[in-house]
């Protein structure tokens, strides 16, 4: 799609997500003339600052955060033209007249109706009052062009989700409303659907006759950094499983869409999280577990433990570490485990779903070929390592029958060359285009509530000051290994061959 011309109008432009995440993706869009037209960013805070300051906080975090380094100085003199800053209160109705007042003059200047994109980098506790006053300025009233971004966290739990989307609802439409899970727009996580739907040969085999269960991990060495005022209030569950996890869930149950219509994929993924088994509360103990970080070596590097963060409280009982069972209740998967979990402070920082399909049916092999078995895995790798391996027995060569499992690899590090774009450029490009495709819509959000709520109140009702913790930089909470063990599998941690894709 062609993008018209565009203004983004950041509220929050003086904080941690613009000078990190947006503005370094907005200048490589541009650099790499992805966003042909005439554009401009309206940077909008209460911090006083002059453009040319405001242009220099901007140029730091480019050349720090950007995928394509350093900003050349010809090409940040042409970019910087495009940016000026507005000093304003977000509860002040002046504030939005004046954003108001300089759409409309560069709608005069470039003789055409621009795209407004409202992108609301501020903490969730200023969604309300920001959404409500770009509302009542009318500045909501063009509903193909003017548009609404937010991040995470939405809601705090279903009923507060249910509120926040009843409230951007008064004064913009579903169509106009971005919400951004990064996930999405990660290259690994969009090939999923390639993967699936683009070919012919996986497509049937991936039910319940085939695959054995599923695994989600996404664990990561970083603890909570200087996080721990927000950490505080969600927690991993919240942080991670409602959105990203259960995103990940999604494409990898969906079924087939006829279109990749924005809201048709997004019908298939909602029909998975509706067709999640509902835990009862005497059920979560067994199929929800949780731990904290202790103190520990993360890569030869001694870390303090969650409860000594800033910001934390010394008897914290967030969860840095979550584990959920779930069952997707329809014919395609009726009985397969979804094991998925996510954690902070662990041994390896790695995204990976494994799909474990079943034994075969009968061995033919002596029992002595067959000591290494094992059944097929396909791994897709999310991150660090971004690739896709299928496992299967073969022969060592040899004069006796001995198999062992050997790997098929993809690897984008020897596949492609080229850099991948950023998941804030991919999803960015997408507002500006009007594609909502990799954004959650107001139902994902809420089923995704429903599905973790019995867990979320479970846990708050036991408050026991012998919170589970695990040390930091190991591989979780043993109690983690239970929820899979009982079943009679383990976490495949690591995907083999580790160093013959390493990116
Ligand atoms: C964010 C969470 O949404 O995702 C963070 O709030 C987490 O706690 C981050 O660290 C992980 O993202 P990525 O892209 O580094 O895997």
């Amino acid at each position: 799609t062609k993008i018209g011309h565009t203004i983004i109008i950041i509220l929050g432009a003086t904080g941690d997500l613009t000078w990190r995440k947006l503005i370094p993706a907005i200048y490589n869009l541009w650099l790499d003339g992805w966003i042909p037209g005439e554009f401009a960013v309206i940077g909008v805070s209460r911090r006083k600052y002059t453009d040319p300051e405001f242009g220099k906080h901007l140029h730091e975090g480019v050349d720090k955060f950007s995928r394509q380094g350093k900003a050349k100085k010809d090409h940040w003199d042409v970019f910087t033209k495009y940016l000026t800053y507005l000093q304003g209160e977000f509860d002040a109705t002046s504030t939005y007249a004046a954003i108001g007042k300089q759409i409309k003059a560069l709608e005069k200047k470039w003789n055409a109706t621009a795209n407004s994109v409202f992108y609301l980098a501020v903490p969730p506790n200023q969604f309300e009052g920001i959404s409500m006053k770009i509302g009542s300025s009318e500045l909501a009233e063009n509903k193909e062009k003017s548009r609404i971004v937010i991040e995470k966290p939405f809601g705090h739990n279903l009923e507060s989700a249910i509120n926040l989307n009843t409230l951007l609802h008064t004064h913009f439409d579903e169509s106009q409303i971005y919400r951004i899970d990064h996930y999405l727009g990660k290259e690994t996580v969009q090939n999923i659907l390639a993967f699936r739907f683009a070919n012919a040969l996986f497509e049937p085999i991936w039910n319940r006759n085939y695959i054995d269960h599923i695994q989600i991990t996404v664990s990561e060495e970083l603890g909570v950094e200087h996080r721990g005022n927000y950490y505080e209030t969600a927690g991993a569950l919240r942080d991670m499983i409602q959105n990203h996890l259960l995103q990940l869930m999604c494409l990898i149950a969906m079924e087939a869409p006829i279109s990749f219509d924005a809201n048709e994929i997004r019908n298939k993924k909602v029909d998975v999280l509706n067709a999640v088994r509902k835990m009862k509360p005497e059920e979560v103990h067994k199929n929800a577990i949780r731990g904290q970080y202790g103190s520990g070596w993360v890569k030869g590097k001694k870390v303090k433990s969650y409860r000594q963060e800033p910001d934390v409280s010394p008897s914290s009982n967030v969860e840095t570490f979550a584990a959920v069972k779930l069952y997707v209740d329809n014919w395609r998967w009726q009985g397969v485990p979804f094991y998925v979990r996510t954690g902070k402070r662990l041994n390896e920082t790695i995204s990976v779903i494994t799909i474990q399909f079943k034994p075969v049916p009968h061995h033919s092999f002596p029992v002595e070929a067959i000591e290494n078995w094992q059944s097929n895995k396909l791994i897709l790798n999310i991150q660090p390592h971004m690739g896709i391996q299928l496992s299967f027995q073969a022969k060592q060569p040899g004069l006796k029958m001995l198999l062992n499992p050997v790997h098929m690899l993809f690897n984008y590090h020897d596949t492609y060359t080229g850099g991948t774009p950023e998941a804030y450029e991919t999803l960015l490009i997408d507002v500006f285009r009007g594609d909502a495709t990799l954004f959650m819509r107001a139902d994902q959000v809420e089923a995704a509530w429903t599905i973790l709520m019995p867990v979320l109140d479970a846990w708050k009702a036991n408050t026991s000051p012998n919170f589970p913790t695990y040390d930091a930089g190991s591989h979780g909470p043993q109690d983690a290994d239970a929820l899979i063990a009982v079943d009679g599998h383990n976490w495949i941690t690591i995907p083999f061959e580790k160093n013959e894709i390493a990116s």
